[in-house]
């Protein structure tokens, strides 16, 4: 794992411990001419709906309270709407700063520093930088095709005393897998039994292929008992740069939570927050969905076909934006990746999203986005790939 640059300036613990995000560090690559990058997980440029978006800017801006200060939690109209999208009370929402605002929130009001917090072993890295930030311990637990392991994540509370257990249930990244909904309501019970609180970051949800994903976890969360955070994002469904998400949570917790967000920014952009209220009411959404899952369903087929072709190991996804594929076997990873690079793709190698920090089976494998780029950039890319592995046999 790769640390910030030591420095002269006195620092915190904190700050020092702070891993580098090794996708952003990979931007730098991203950005040289000609490249094409599956490494990211951009949405499309094209599957974000600038016509309805410039329209909702133009109605936000009329609206007083697009340029005010307001309420920490968001403003009331926005988490009625939001509410409105997922059937749930308005109470339950405070609107964040992306969801991964929301992560941050859920640590800090679970977690002092010093405690444990269990993760897939195969993990969104800037929920490590959360967790680092934080002085929490991520403790992997073991996943299969289908998402975290029951077994494994028991055995996992009895070792490590966890207070929450934070995943992507559906469409995860890197995996792309969908815990199913038996797994759902086992894993729920179980962390009910155990006293775990389960923070559910979910993203992705909306961009399934041919049908909805299982029930979410904070759904199934009453009947089994259990305790649920979940968070959810504009950012794969609308846009990133609104910076718009939202959390749910119960009613013991969520003054705690707007508390700490009040100490952490107050509240989140006005504009940004009129902008989705306005999306959100012109009726455009639903039907831009469509569009882009269609778009993404066609992406993966090509990405998946291409990747196949050029000998990876890729199990097919049902939503979301990722790919998670073995390399070709008899291929020296490292050597790989500079390759791809020197041919112009660029990919995330699996090392990035390692809970463990340890190395091991992980390394083999490789995150691909299959959302921003058309089909034909990808297949040019997985051209690229084909020779890229030719040459690092
Ligand atoms: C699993 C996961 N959580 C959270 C985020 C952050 O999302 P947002 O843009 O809503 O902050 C991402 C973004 O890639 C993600 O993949």
């Amino acid at each position: 794992m790769t640390y910030l640059a030591p420095h002269t300036t006195p620092l915190s613990r904190a700050a020092m411990a702070l891993p580098e995000n090794p996708l952003r560090a990979l931007y730098p690559l991203a950005a040289r001419d000609g490249m094409i990058s599956l490494a990211n997980g951009h949405p499309s440029p094209d599957a974000c709906d600038h016509v309805g978006l410039r329209d909702a800017l133009d109605a936000a801006a009329a609206d007083p309270m697009a340029w005010r200060y307001g309420p920490t939690a968001g403003d009331p109209r926005l988490r009625r709407a939001l509410a409105h999208l997922s059937g749930d009370q308005p109470d339950s929402v405070i609107v964040t700063s992306g969801a991964q605002q929301g992560i941050d929130l859920a640590i800090r009001t679970l977690c002092d520093p010093g405690d444990t917090v269990l993760v897939p072993e195969a993990l969104y890295p800037a929920t490590l930088s959360v967790l680092a930030a934080c002085g929490v311990t991520a403790h992997p637990v073991r996943e299969d095709a289908g998402g975290l392991c029951l077994n494994a994540l028991e055995q996992a509370i009895q070792d490590s005393k966890a207070r929450a257990l934070y995943l992507t249930p559906t469409f995860g990244n890197p995996t792309g897998s969908v815990l199913s909904e038996d797994r759902r309501g086992a894993l729920l019970a179980l962390c009910a039994r155990t006293g775990v609180l389960v923070i559910e970051d979910d993203p992705y949800r909306d961009l399934w292929f041919d049908a909805p994903p299982p029930p979410s976890l904070w759904e199934m969360a009453g009947a089994c008992g259990a305790r649920v955070i979940a968070l959810r994002s504009c950012s794969k469904s609308i846009a990133p740069g609104l910076r718009i998400g939202w959390m749910l949570a119960t009613s013991d917790l969520t003054p705690h939570i707007t508390a700490l967000k009040q100490a952490s920014d107050l509240q989140s952009s006005g504009t940004a927050q009129m902008t989705v209220l306005a999306y959100l009411s012109s009726g455009r959404f639903d039907d831009w969905l469509v569009k882009a899952r269609a778009l993404y369903r066609a992406r993966h087929d090509a990405l998946r076909e291409g990747l196949v072709e050029a000998g990876f190991d890729v199990p097919a996804v049902t939503g979301g934006m990722f790919l998670w594929a073995r390399l070709p076997k008899h291929i020296d990873t490292a050597r790989l990746f500079e390759t791809a690079v020197a041919q112009g793709v660029l990919y995330a190698p699996g090392a990035a999203f390692d809970a463990s920090g340890q190395g091991g089976e992980i390394a083999l494998y490789a995150r691909f986005c299959f959302a921003s780029n058309d089909v034909k950039s990808l297949k040019q890319a997985t051209d690229r790939l084909a020779q890229a592995a030719r040459l690092s046999a």
